[in-house]
């Protein structure tokens, strides 16, 4: 089994650390046999969640899109910054608007699993807002893997070519990868819809 994985950041910041953490996951995670799609979240152009916007015009476009992207895929690879020890608001509120109900379709988050990955210039590589990121998906419905990666000094941290220079963290990478697909092809989730044919 192939297993499908949506992968986004929490941030969208030219030169982010987290995309470059996440690149670097997404190349792993196909070289083990997934198919990944990658998503940027400041693409979606989601306003700030407002419950009488949402009355008034229902979910917006980006909202639909992250919510048909995540019920077509079996797992997410996240890569969340940390923010004054927490999440930043572009996942945070991407992730609200994505948990609001739509009739007749099924919660997209419930059932499915998830890796978190952090990186931050710091020494503690982002790992203080890993656990409120978990507790969040937890309480949506997901399986977060036990296993995680924070990467610190990570402006120090990547060779020219996009991947991580040193032995320790690559290998970390691919067995935190190796995890979520392990456990997405225990799980096999069932999606949305059919995938189209690789
Ligand atoms: C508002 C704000 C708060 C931050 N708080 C933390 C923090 O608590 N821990 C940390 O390691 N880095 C913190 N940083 C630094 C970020 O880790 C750094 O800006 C990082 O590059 C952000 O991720 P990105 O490169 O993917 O955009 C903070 C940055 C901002 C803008």
């Amino acid at each position: 089994m192939q297993p499908r994985i949506l992968a986004l950041s929490g941030s969208s910041r030219a030169g982010s650390l987290n995309l470059r953490l996440l690149d670097a996951a997404c190349v792993v995670a196909r070289a083990q046999g997934a198919t990944v799609t990658r998503i940027d979240l400041r693409a979606l152009a989601l306003p700030l969640y407002d419950g009488d916007l949402e009355a008034a015009q229902g979910l917006p476009a980006g909202a639909l899109t992250l919510k048909r992207e995540l019920a077509t895929h079996h797992g997410l690879l996240l890569a969340s910054p940390e923010y004054n020890g927490l999440i930043t608001p572009l996942l945070k509120n991407a992730i609200d608007w994505a948990s609001r109900p739509q009739p007749g379709q099924a919660q997209p988050f419930a059932g499915r699993v998830a890796t978190l990955l952090a990186a931050s210039p710091g020494a503690l590589g982002g790992l203080r807002g890993l656990p409120v990121v978990r507790q969040l998906l937890c309480n949506l419905g997901m399986l977060v893997t036990p296993g995680q990666m924070a990467l610190p000094l990570a402006a120090q941290a990547f060779a020219d070519d996009g991947g991580l220079r040193e032995e320790n963290p690559r290998q970390m990478l691919e067995r935190t990868v190796g995890e979520l697909l392990a456990t997405a092809r225990a799980l096999r989730p069932p999606l949305a819809e059919a995938p189209p044919a690789d």
